[in-house]
C-alpha cells in the first residue's frame, strides 16, 4: 500500500500544468455509449477512476483505444447491458452508464452504487427522472433494472441540483421522442461540457449552465471529437497549496472562468490571485486572513474544495466557520488535521476553526479523495515529517500529484 512522505517548510514556486477534469471525463466517456460508432477524446487525465470506467465500458462490449491523454471509444459493438457490482462498487460514478444504455438500447441493469466515505450518495433523483421519461424501474438484489420500449420526452424537476443526476438524465433525454425539460439542474462546468459534447454529436440540448435545460430528442447521434476541460478542483488544490506555503505559483491550462468561487474566497484570505493569459498566478507573502464559507452547488464554493481550504483556515490569523451543505459526512479529514495540531471543533455540518501558529507533521490516514489532498497541503506547511497512508484515494482523482508538487519545490515522495 503506497504512502506519501512530506517534509514541511518549502515554499511552492514555479509552474504547474493542470490535467483534464475527472468529473468531466467520466460523463463524457459514458456519453460515447449513445453513439453507434467511434468517439474520439483528448486531454483525458491518467487516473484510476478513468481506468475503472474504461474497464466497465469494455465489459459492456465497447472498444477503447489510445495512449496518454488521447482515447477513442467504439460503442458500435456493445452487446451487454449490465454494469456489474464488482465494477460499479469501485466507482459510484459508473451509474452514469444507466441513462445512455436505456436511451440507446431500451434497457439496462446497473448495480446500485454504494455510498462512500462522504455520504450515502443515493440515486433516487436519477431513477425518478428516468421514470418521468417513461422508463420502468425496479430495484432489487442491489441492482437497478430500467426498461423502456422508447423513452418519451417529459418534465423533470430535481429536488436539488444533482450533478450526475442532471448528466444522466440529459444523456437519457437526447434520444427520447419529443421534448424534455429538466428543472433545478446542476450548473457545473462539467454539465455544460457534456451538453456541448452531446450537441457536437448531433443532439439538441439548450440551457446547460442554467437551472433549466431543454432537450429536443433526435433519432440518433453521430461520432464526434471531444476535448476534456481542465480540472478546476485540481487547479484549486494547487492554488490553495501555493497560498498555504506563502509561495508563488503559476497554474497553467486551467479555466479561471470555472473557478470564480475559489478565486474570490482565496482573495479574501489576503493572497494575490492574478488571472493572466497563461493561467492563474497565486502568491502569498503576508499573513493568511480567516474567512468563513459554506459549500454550495455551482457557482457557489465547491464542496470538493472544502477540505483543502480548511487547511488554509487552520493556520489563518483568527477563527473561521465552514458550513458543509452538500454531503452529510465530509469532515473525515478533521480528525487527521487535529492530530497535526489543528484546532477545529465540529457541530453537525459546521466546523469551527481557530487559527494556530503552525501544524506539526504526523502519520495520518487518507479517507477520501479530497481529504487526501488536504493532508498533502497540511504536510507541506507542517513542521517536521508527515506520512500519509492509503494514498490510493489520491490516485483516483489526481494525476501524478506528488510529481507535480515536487516540481514546485515540495519535499515530497511516494514510498
Ligand atoms: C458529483 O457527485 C461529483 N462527482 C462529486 O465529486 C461532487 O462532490 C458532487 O458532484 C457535488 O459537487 C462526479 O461528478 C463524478 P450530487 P454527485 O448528485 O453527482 C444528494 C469528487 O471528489 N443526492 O450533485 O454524486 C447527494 O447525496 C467527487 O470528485 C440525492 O439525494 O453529487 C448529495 O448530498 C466527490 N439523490 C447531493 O445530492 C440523488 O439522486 C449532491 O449530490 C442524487 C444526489
Amino acid at each position: 500500500m503506497d504512502k506519501i512522505e512530506i517534509r514541511g517548510g518549502s515554499k511552492l514556486e514555479g509552474e504547474v500544468t493542470i490535467s483534464g477534469a475527472k468529473n468531466a471525463a467520466l460523463p463524457l466517456m459514458a456519453a460515447a455509449i449513445l453513439v453507434d460508432g467511434i468517439t474520439e477524446f483528448d486531454n483525458i487525465p491518467d487516473l484510476v477512476d478513468i481506468k475503472s470506467i474504461k474497464a466497465l465500458l469494455e465489459d459492456l462490449g465497447a472498444v477503447c483505444r489510445g495512449q496518454g491523454a488521447t482515447l477513442s471509444i467504439d460503442a458500435s459493438a456493445i452487446t451487454k447491458l449490465e454494469a456489474e457490482y464488482d465494477l460499479v462498487r469501485k466507482m459510484r460514478a459508473s451509474v452514469l452508464v444507466l441513462g445512455p444504455l436505456v436511451a440507446r438500447f431500451g434497457s439496462a441493469r446497473v448495480s446500485l452504487p454504494g455510498g462512500c466515505a462522504i455520504g450515502a450518495r443515493p440515486v433516487d433523483m436519477h431513477l425518478r427522472g428516468l421514470e418521468a421519461l417513461g422508463a420502468e424501474i425496479t430495484v432489487e438484489h442491489g441492482y437497478i433494472e430500467a426498461r423502456a420500449e422508447a423513452l418519451v420526452g417529459g418534465e423533470i424537476y430535481f429536488d436539488l441540483p444533482t450533478v450526475t443526476g442532471t448528466e444522466n438524465l440529459m444523456m437519457a433525454a437526447v434520444l427520447a421522442r419529443g421534448q424534455s425539460v429538466l428543472r433545478n439542474c446542476a450548473r457545473e462546468p462539467e454539465v455544460v461540457a457534456l451538453a456541448q459534447a452531446l450537441n457536437t454529436m448531433g443532439a439538441d440540448v439548450s440551457g446547460a449552465g442554467t437551472a433549466v435545460i431543454t432537450i429536443n430528442g433526435v433519432e440518433k447521434l453521430h461520432p464526434a471529437a471531444v476535448s476534456v476541460i481542465p480540472d478546476r478542483i485540481e487547479a484549486g488544490t494547487f492554488m490553495v497549496a501555493a497560498a498555504a506555503t506563502h509561495g508563488d505559483v503559476l497554474v497553467k491550462e486551467c479555466r479561471p472562468d470555472h473557478m470564480g468561487g475559489i478565486i474570490s474566497k482565496l482573495k479574501q484570505t489576503g493572497c494575490s490571485v492574478e488571472v493572466i493569459p497563461e493561467g492563474v498566478r497565486v502568491c502569498s507573502t503576508g499573513e493568511i486572513q480567516s474567512t468563513d464559507f459554506k459549500t454550495l452547488p455551482y457557482p457557489g464554493f465547491p464542496t470538493d474544495m472544502q477540505a483543502q481550504f480548511m487547511v488554509l483556515m487552520a493556520v489563518a490569523r483568527k477563527n473561521s466557520v465552514i458550513h458543509e451543505t452538500i454531503f452529510e459526512n465530509r469532515f473525515m479529514h478533521v480528525n487527521e488535521l487535529q492530530r497535526m495540531g489543528a484546532d477545529i471543533s465540529i457541530s453537525g455540518n459546521y466546523a469551527m476553526i481557530r487559527g494556530v501558529e503552525a501544524l506539526s507533521g504526523a502519520p495520518v490516514m487518507a479517507s477520501d479523495l479530497r481529504a487526501s489532498a488536504s493532508l498533502i497541503i497540511a504536510g507541506l506547511i507542517a513542521r517536521g515529517t508527515t506520512r500519509i497512508n492509503r494514498v490510493y484515494h489520491l490516485d483516483r482523482g489526481y494525476d501524478a500529484i506528488e510529481k507535480k508538487f515536487s516540481a514546485l519545490g515540495a519535499d515530497i515522495q511516494r514510498i
